[in-house]
């Protein structure tokens, strides 16, 4: 075994730490290896040399055989994936043997199963490590779900949490009671033509996807405070703005200041099927709302009703991919005021649930679903898409704020602007 790095006598190992997060009452080592990353490491949880290729490889990727006295890695043999739930994990490999053929647990489950090397006395360790027995412990009192903790929640224990919620449990107008409780601070951010990210990134797109005429009546569904309200009105025969929250009284007080004419209703956007009569618009916006909804289709379907034939509705969305949820983003070291250091990581987009986030540092429940699922759903309700755009932040953008869009607005798209036109 070699250490690369310097001893810090400090720190714990990471992972005899996260068992111990886990199981409770797992010993915890001083970390002796890898101090460079954010995963410094015990002799146990370290690396062991595969006896054909004599590279060193993590323990969790090679397997030690007890009749031959030798280890295999995941390079050398084959392997077999198992379901079983252990620690929190709900599989691990196998590997099979050069020598013998015999197919072993890799390290990670040897330990649980008792058959590490150093617990079987196969081998000694050279550091003085406190080797974990598996006796006596209640292995299946771990508080975190299999097969997510390890990866996903670890990562995001170093940078921002995303919670979990069960759609069951949700009440339907929790989303409500949230932007009541955000409204306040919503417009201090917002002011009367929103933030950076409406005025350069999405506003843009969203105007001219709209292609406003003089005589066009157009709906803003979730109109928030109104800021796209105002701008549209500049250019259009009649503005309708339909809004659940009290962010509606702060749209009537800056209409009344800016003395536009704007119809104001506030309600629920899945009742516009009732409010208004079949082919009323002749444009739709959903200006950053489209997440807020459960049911999205229902929505599309009730605005396609409302819509005139050939009408246009013109949708923008965190990006389904590249925004959170699914994507979350960690800073190393996480007090870095570089955005190069923030990395982004992108997992379980597959997952169509409620997700907790945070907007303002107050909590905020957005529905992830896949990009397929919203082009399917306006496909469904007869809309036709003309035009999608992934903005991106252009150099002059990065010269007047270089903090807020140098390379967070430059590598990725944050923003789905779709344009679809009803059949
Ligand atoms: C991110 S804000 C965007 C506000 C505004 N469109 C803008 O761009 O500034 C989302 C808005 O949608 C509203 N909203 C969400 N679901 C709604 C619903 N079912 N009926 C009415 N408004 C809704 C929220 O109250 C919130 O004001
Ligand atoms: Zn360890
Ligand atoms: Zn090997
Ligand atoms: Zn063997």
């Amino acid at each position: 075994m070699i250490s690369n790095v310097s001893y810090q006598s400090q720190d714990i190992c990471f992972y005899c730490r996260s068992y111990n997060q886990m199981i409770g009452n797992y010993p915890e080592n001083i970390a002796m290896y890898h101090f460079n990353d954010n995963t410094p490491r015990c002799q146990f949880h370290w690396q062991y040399q595969c006896f054909t290729c004599k590279n060193q490889v993590h323990f969790n990727g090679i397997s030690w055989c007890y009749n031959c006295k030798i280890f295999s890695c995941i390079s050398c043999s084959k392997e077999e994936l198992v379901y079983e739930t252990f620690f929190i994990y709900d599989y691990y490999y196998r590997i099979i043997c050069t020598n013998c053929n015999t197919s072993l647990p890799c390290l990670d489950y040897a330990e649980y199963n008792a058959t590490h090397p150093f617990q079987l006395g196969d081998l000694k360790p050279t550091e003085n490590i406190n080797i974990w027995i598996p006796i006596g412990v209640d292995i299946t009192s771990s508080k975190y779900p299999p097969n997510t903790f390890q990866g996903r929640h670890r990562i995001m224990n170093l940078g921002k949490q995303i919670e979990k919620i069960n759609l069951n449990l949700l009440n339907p107008i929790s989303t409500k009671e949230v932007w009541d409780d955000l409204a306040e601070d919503w417009i201090k951010v917002m002011g009367d033509t929103g933030d950076l990210s409406h005025k350069y990134m999405i506003l843009p797109d969203v105007m001219r996807f709209l292609e406003l005429h003089l005589d066009d009546v157009v709906l803003d569904a979730g109109c928030g405070q109104g800021n796209l309200c105002r701008l549209i009105s500049k250019e259009v025969q009649a503005v309708y703005g339909i809004e659940q929250s009290i962010l509606l009284d702060e749209a009537k007080r800056l209409e009344s200041i800016n003395s536009k004419s704007i119809n104001y209703i506030k309600g629920d956007i899945l009742e516009i099927g009732s409010l208004y009569e079949h082919d009323f618009f002749d444009k739709v916006v959903m200006n950053m709302v489209l997440m807020d909804l459960q049911d999205y289709k229902g929505c599309m379907k009730n605005i396609s009703n409302v819509l005139k034939p050939q009408g246009l509705f013109v949708i923008s969305i965190l990006h389904p991919v590249f925004a959170n949820p699914p994507a979350m983003s960690i800073r190393i070291p996480n007090d870095s005021q570089r955005n190069e250091d923030r990395l982004w990581v992108i997992d379980d987009y597959f997952s169509r649930t409620a997700q907790k986030i945070f907007i303002l540092s107050k909590p905020f429940i957005v529905f992830h679903r896949t990009i397929s699922d919203y082009v399917n759903a306006l496909i469904e309700n007869g809309f036709i898409i003309e035009e999608m755009s992934e903005p991106q932040a252009t150099e002059d953008y990065v010269k007047q704020h270089p903090r807020f869009f140098y390379l967070n607005e430059t590598r990725k798209p944050n923003f789905l602007i779709i344009k679809a036109r009803k059949k």
